[in-house]
Formats: structure tokens, sequence, C-alpha cells
């Protein structure tokens, strides 16, 4: 089938991790925080980083519409692409190489394997150390040819206005739902404060991995998946008037796992074949052995 979007369209950023990478610019560790040799964050190339990840939102903010995301989620959540082995899977999103950076790029197994280790290491629960573990696998949404701002990003609701706290603002003005009566209020489609379950965000890893993990994992460890990167509310506040007093309640554990995520890169990576053991008993323990894509 002929692809909609033109390669550029597909892939603006040299890497995915790219935007990862940004954030660490608009979510700056915070000083006292900052370990003395952590100074392994990416910052070759920051100018043109700049510029492909504004191409990036240009794209992720057009493109994303409620009807967008009503598509993706016919597609994907049948979970009929592909069936793996839960080790099978990990080692299939490992493949998302990235070739911008072959020296310092860590895998992503590394990325999953370092945000884990650092909340095992700070005494969490075990279903907490797995979200750690989990969290990205929706990641390989880029190895089913899916566009890269349709893969990873911020999310943020559709089907009501967009909120001015979410990065580059401006690139809404380009898509439709801005000019749709339906879905360009403050509330749009939903009844306020109606809980974050009745609300479509943005279609990405973050959605697709939540849906795929429902049954499996304790609540708590279920938001942080699903609303990872919905950084104009975990950090933002953006979005108050669709949240009810439950989601209020489990966004601190999504503000929990939040610098982990963003914070946990370390020098050393952790030694992925030592670890292995444990995480197969981990894994074991929650999830079934092998998983629909
Ligand atoms: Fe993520
Ligand atoms: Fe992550």
């Amino acid at each position: 089938m002929q692809s909609k979007y033109t390669e550029n369209e597909k892939a603006p950023l040299n890497s995915i991790e790219d935007w990862e990478d940004d954030l660490l610019v608009r979510y700056p560790e915070p000083k006292e925080k900052q370990a003395k040799a952590k100074e392994d964050y990416r910052n070759y190339h920051d100018s043109e980083r700049v510029d492909t990840v504004r191409e990036f939102y240009r794209l992720n903010h057009k493109y994303q519409t409620y009807d967008f995301v009503v598509d993706k989620e016919n597609e994907f959540l049948k979970f009929e692409k592909k069936e793996m082995p839960f080790w099978d899977a990990v080692a299939y999103l490992n493949t998302l190489v990235d070739d911008s950076d072959p020296d310092i790029n860590l895998d992503q197994l590394q990325h999953l394997l370092q945000t884990s280790e650092a909340i095992r290491a700070d005494g969490h629960p075990d279903w907490f150390v797995l979200t750690g573990f989990i969290h990205d696998l929706g990641k390989v949404l880029c190895l089913f040819g899916e566009p890269q701002w349709a893969v990873v990003g911020d999310t943020f609701p559709v089907g009501c206005k967009h909120a001015d706290a979410i990065v580059y603002p401006e690139f809404f003005s380009d898509n439709p739902d801005s000019n749709d009566e339906r879905y360009n209020s403050k509330y749009g489609v939903y009844a306020p404060n109606c809980g974050l379950d009745q609300v479509k965000m943005s279609w990405g890893h973050d959605e697709y991995m939540y849906q795929m993990m429902k049954d499996y994992l304790p609540e708590p460890a279920l938001y942080m998946i699903r609303y990872h990167s919905f950084y104009a509310q975990h950090r933002e506040n953006a979005y108050d008037h669709l949240l009810n007093d439950h989601d209020r309640e489990m966004f601190k554990w999504v503000e929990k796992f939040n610098p982990y995520d963003l914070y946990s890169k370390v020098p050393v990576p952790p030694d992925a074949k030592a670890l292995r053991p444990y995480y197969e008993d981990l894994v074991a323990k929650y999830l079934p052995a092998t998983l629909k894509f």
C-alpha cells in the first residue's frame, strides 16, 4: 500500500531518541539532583536537533487529529500484526537502532534497563520495576512502518481544544480539528472532569502499550504507561478540567515515574546479560509468555 506520507514526513528526526533528548532540554533535571559525571546526555548536533524536533512536532500537531486516532486504534488495537514471545519482542525492539550516532547510542534495551534499575535501586515494588522495563516496548510501532510522530512525542487529548502548554502550540493551526466546532472548544466532545478514561489521547507508543498490558498490571503501573508522555498534564497541569479525582490520585504515580524515564541515563550501562535472570522471573510473574502486537 502506498503510504500517505513522504519519507521526510515519516521520519523527520534522525533518531526517535532525539525527542527524548529534547525533553531533557525542556525539563532539565533539577540542579541539586544532577550527579557529578552525568554528562552522558547527548549534546552533539544540538542545533540540528532543534530543527528536526521542530519539524517533528509540526507534523505531529498537523496530523494527529481525532479521526487519525480513531483510525490508528482500529488498526492496532486488534493486535493482529504479530505474535511474539516477550523476549523476542525486546530483541525486536532493539533492532530499532539509532543510526545518527552509533558511538554514543544506547540501544532501546539500555534505556529500559536504566529506567527499571533506577526504580529498583530506590526500593520500589517489583511491578513498578517491571513498568520501567516495559514502558517503551510500544515503540515497536516504528518497526511496523509507522511515522515517528505517530509513535513518540508528547501526547495530548484529541477532541477538545489543544492547550497552549503543549510544546509548539502554534503548529496546531495546521490541524483540521482546530477549525472543527466539535473539537475546538475547551471541553470539545467531553464533559467537565469526565475522567481521562473517557478521553482519547494522540496516538503513540503509550496508549498502544497500555492497551496491551491492561489486564496484567496494577492500576498505578497502567497510568504510568498510558500517560508517561502526557507532559502537558503531568508537568503543566493544563488539562485539570478533564481529570476526575481518581485520575488526580493516580497521576501521583505518573509524576513519580517521569524522573526515572528522563534522568536515569548513566555513564556505565547496566549489564543486560547479568540482569536477564532477574527480569525473566519478573516478566514471568506478571505477563503472559507471548504478546500479541
Ligand atoms: Fe516513552
Ligand atoms: Fe522512556
